[in-house]
């Protein structure tokens, strides 16, 4: 972390903190378009094979460790029509079970609790003591030599990443810390502990399309142009000046673009809409153009100087303190992250974390998850965490006060993946483009994906022609 100390007891000037190191850190991924069929968008193949190569094998993250603050609380976590029971026993473990019953196979734990002390099989009354011994096998007697294939729930690896609380159903798997590689420096390691976060809000909302399509919605940020032209950019504003991609083995991050760099940036001008700085000022504070602005710029006077000052000071009420040791670019920054297959922690101080999921054996159904983790004192109780408000795949995202203007916003995302998930079957050639630079992420993430269902040689379900670039490259 290169946040400098700000405390000068000879009353100096304190030193400007320097550049994040965490921001500068480049790994850029290999250029090239990538084509990418577009079957795995909606066949029920895909959909199997995803269950058995990436939801039973990778690590996901399933809840937050203080939504399950005492010994025996409990949160199911579903994907696929798959579903793990994830409990805490004890202060300091937390262990994952499948939720089927050792017996006949009944779900063995139907809602999420508190305080359990067994989980007992609703069918005949078999039951498990928390930390998955067993407890009851009710009319053992009749089931002679199986007690020991009945003795304990088999186990789904555990791991907890500031707060979020991952599992791994595949007993062989590498540890949490080693899939993750260096993703905790670029946020406890940089300032940016979402550990001492609080869950301020937690919407799931279902919706009637495959999970990828709603994923790569949300995995670049080339559409907003066109599908949020509100979100005007000033012309000269310093962090306006391009974006860049970097790949960290499993996961990667947009960034803003280095004030030195070259490579990534798009230039001055790209995405900028607002034709003065006041216009950008006005968008910053949410006033129409029609109406008297409440902040006049003086002429010459930047809108970063005063959006960075209004960013401080919100920054530094939700810490408790004043916010000077961290540099101007964390308060614009808010980069994207994305953790394959489907988890995407923002950094900086923004509030956002996404999770993508397929919701049953539907392929054109998911389950996308939107949190707000807001910045919270070390020092005062967080308070509890924000229970999951359900929207059904009939409701509009708007439905989700709680989310402020970003539900206005991800109602103009929304909008375009049912309308993808209907065109990716019209597509006559039979797969999608992707591009270099600005959809590096969503190339990327089909190249882990081609990694963990086996297609490094080529999607062997597609049927798109091999001479229209099936495989994919
Ligand atoms: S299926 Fe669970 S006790 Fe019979
Ligand atoms: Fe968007």
């Amino acid at each position: 972390m290169s946040i400098s100390d700000t405390k000068d007891e000879a009353g100096a000037t304190p030193p400007k903190p320097a550049y994040p190191e965490h921001l500068a850190r480049e790994s850029p991924y290999p250029p090239g378009v990538r084509r990418v069929p577009v079957d795995r968008y909606f066949r029920p193949e895909y959909h199997e094979l995803e269950v058995e190569r990436i939801w039973k094998r990778c690590w996901q993250w399933v809840c937050r460790a203080e939504e399950i603050p005492e010994v025996g609380d409990h949160m199911l976590y579903e994907v696929a029509d798959l579903s793990f029971i994830v409990v805490r026993t004890a202060p300091d473990e937390i262990k994952a079970y499948p939720n089927a019953c050792l017996h006949r196979g009944r779900r063995l734990c139907d809602h999420p609790g508190k305080r359990a002390e067994e989980f007992r099989c609703m069918f005949h009354g078999w039951a498990w003591n928390i930390d998955g011994t067993m407890k009851d096998m009710a009319c053992g007697w009749d089931f002679p030599g199986t007690r020991d294939e009945v003795s304990r729930l088999p186990e789904c690896k555990v791991g907890v990443w500031s707060g979020f609380v991952f599992i791994n159903p595949d007993p062989d798997a590498e540890p949490l810390s080693d899939f993750l590689g260096e993703l905790p420096d670029h946020f406890e390691g940089a300032g940016h502990d979402l550990g001492q976060r609080w869950k301020q809000v937690h919407v799931c909302a279902e919706l009637p399309v495959n999970w990828k399509v709603v994923q790569e919605a949300f995995l670049e940020a080339w559409h907003t142009n066109i599908t949020h032209p509100q979100m005007v950019r000033s012309p000269e504003h310093a962090y306006a000046t391009g974006t860049r991609w970097d790949a960290f083995g499993n996961w990667m991050r947009l960034a803003s673009a280095l004030p030195t760099d070259k490579h990534r940036s798009a230039g001055p001008g790209w995405g900028v809409i607002a034709e003065s700085e006041q216009q950008a000022l006005n968008y910053y504070y949410d006033w129409h153009d029609q109406e008297a602005a409440a902040i006049r710029l003086q002429p010459g006077q930047k809108t970063g100087e005063i959006t960075s000052k209004a960013q401080r000071a919100a920054v530094g009420q939700a810490l408790g303190q004043g916010a000077d040791a961290y540099h101007d670019a964390h308060m614009h920054s808010g980069e994207m992250l994305m953790l394959f297959p489907n988890f995407h922690p923002w950094g900086g101080f923004s509030r956002i974390v996404y999770r993508f999921r397929p919701r049953g054996n539907d392929p054109e159904r998911s389950l996308m998850d939107i949190l707000l983790m807001a910045p919270w004192p070390n020092d005062r109780p967080r308070p509890p965490p924000a229970p999951v408000h359900y929207l059904t795949v009939d409701q509009p995202i708007t439905d989700a006060v709680e989310l402020g203007y970003l539900a206005r916003v991800f109602g103009q995302d929304l909008g375009n993946v049912r309308a993808v998930q209907d065109g990716l079957k019209m597509l006559r050639r039979g797969y999608v483009i992707c591009s270099s630079e600005n959809e590096a992420p969503v190339r990327m993430f089909h190249d882990l994906y081609d990694k963990w269902m086996g297609f490094e040689d080529g999607d062997h379900l597609s049927r798109a022609s091999p001479a229209n670039g099936a495989a994919g490259r």
